[in-house]
């Protein structure tokens, strides 16, 4: 049975994409929904394209974080989601929101966590003369981009990458990365149950380095 989610967006929306083109090619996810904190986000139109019901929570419409949270999280329950999967939500998720969802809401954030929490994540990691960059799927906590990292994906920083050209490259491995972490939750390889991570039973102690070129 398909794993159902709801997609959390405020941008583009490519990683919605990748999610949308990994289940045509046989990833067992239902994406229920689609659920932007912004009116114009192209994810939008993504999801309306390939018929996924959109709904727009705008955070500018509501005095306070706590009421935003409390619509977002109405519409969201509507689905009765397993997961709920940040795909480039740019909204910090208050501690009941956070708590309310523990265990079902991950994110992907480009850095190699924990370095780069935050924004800015490519230019820092330049300007700090790494010689690698990449990006990490995390489970959602109080503390921002501090969850249990599920899995990451690497690539070199190249002498002449700007901030730029390198996250365009880490975007693209980005699209690999995420509808994996979502098969393999799918398939139950992995667990986020009981406050630990799971892989195939055994307690995941450092983050699945995966491989798009080959096997995990
Ligand atoms: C991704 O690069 C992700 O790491 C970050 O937000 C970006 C979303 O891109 N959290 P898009 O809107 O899916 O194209």
């Amino acid at each position: 049975m398909a794993l159902k989610a709801v997609v959390l967006l405020s941008g583009e929306g490519t990683l919605l994409q990748s999610f949308i083109d990994s289940r045509e090619q046989g990833l067992p996810l239902e994406i229920c929904a689609v659920v932007s904190n912004r009116p114009n986000a192209g994810g939008l139109v993504r999801a309306k394209r390939a018929g996924i019901p959109t709904h727009n929570v705008d955070h500018t419409q509501f005095a306070e974080r706590a009421s935003f949270e409390q619509a977002l999280s109405d519409c969201i329950d509507k689905y009765n989601p397993d997961l709920i999967i940040l795909a480039g939500f740019m909204r910090i998720l208050g501690g009941p929101f956070v708590d309310h969802y523990r265990n079902r809401l991950i994110n992907i954030h480009p850095a190699l966590l924990p370095k780069y929490k935050g924004l800015d994540t490519h230019r820092r990691a330049i300007e700090s003369g790494d010689k690698e960059h990449g990006s990490s799927v995390h489970l959602v906590t109080r503390e921002l981009d501090s969850g249990s990292v599920i899995a990451q994906v690497k690539l070199p920083i190249l002498p002449d990458d700007t901030p730029e050209t390198l996250a365009t490259r880490t975007k693209m491995k980005e699209h690999l990365l995420y509808p994996e972490v979502v098969r393999w939750i799918a398939e139950k390889k992995l667990s986020l149950c009981s406050g630990e991570l799971r892989w195939q039973g055994r307690v995941l102690t450092t983050p699945i380095i995966f491989n798009p070129d080959g096997e995990k």
